[in-house]
């Protein structure tokens, strides 16, 4: 299933089909970097499907499998995932690429869309991304994004940068087109 389409990307639901150029991303050292479990197996990769699958299902939103329209290759994931900071519930746009589709702009073109189709779909006032500080590249793709350093908070391990972009005016939730003007006497529902 298609979530959203840029010039050059396409994102769609991750397929079990695509473990195996999923896997080898994964197994990236290079790509692999700044997690704590470092590069992971098969195994997991194909764990991880699983679970974006689940969540696409249960929460609609999930990370995506990022295709390269040009050559039809899946090049990397990018999406919107639950994360829990500082005791706070967020919604974090999170991105890692094939290592020989970086420096094209690709990650910066993916996270600006997932960015948008998150405040269009989902009742959240702010998107975050969590970062290693050394992750010059990450920090630049989430400013690209329009975010900006906020905070710093610990996650996997060690202390990250917290960026975050605020809701735009311009764009209402999306449960706004069912207020209308007219109905601003409450009738006693309680909408729980
Ligand atoms: C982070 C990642 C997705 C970026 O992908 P990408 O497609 O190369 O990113 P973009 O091309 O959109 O943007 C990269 C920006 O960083 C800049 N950049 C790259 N290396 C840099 C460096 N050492 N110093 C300063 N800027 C740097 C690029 O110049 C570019 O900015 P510009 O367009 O203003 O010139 C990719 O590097 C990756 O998969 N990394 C491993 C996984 C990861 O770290 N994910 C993020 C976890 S928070």
């Amino acid at each position: 299933m298609q979530i959203l389409e840029t010039e050059r990307l396409s994102l769609r639901v991750f397929e079990l089909e695509d473990l195996d150029a999923f896997a080898a991303i994964e197994a990236d050292p290079d790509v692999m970097k700044y997690f704590a479990s470092g590069p992971r197996s098969r195994e997991t990769a194909a764990r991880a499907i699983a679970w974006y699958r689940t969540l696409q299902e249960q929460r609609g939103r999930s990370f995506w499998a990022v295709i390269h329209k040009a050559d039809n290759c899946l090049i990397g994931l990018c999406g919107l995932i639950p994360q829990r900071v500082d005791d706070s519930d967020e919604i974090e746009v999170a991105y890692r690429l094939d290592k020989s589709y970086w420096g094209q702009g690709f990650a910066a073109e993916a996270a600006t869309a997932v960015c948008k189709w998150g405040f269009d779909h989902l009742d959240v006032p702010r998107l975050i991304s969590i970062i290693d500080p050394d992750n010059i590249t990450s920090i630049r793709v989430a400013e690209k994004n329009g975010m900006s350093h906020v905070d710093q908070a610990e996650y996997d391990g060690k202390v990250c940068h917290i960026y975050a972009i605020a809701r735009p005016q311009t764009q209402p939730p999306p449960w706004a087109s069912l207020i209308s003007p007219d109905h601003d006497i409450h009738d006693g529902t309680f909408y729980a």
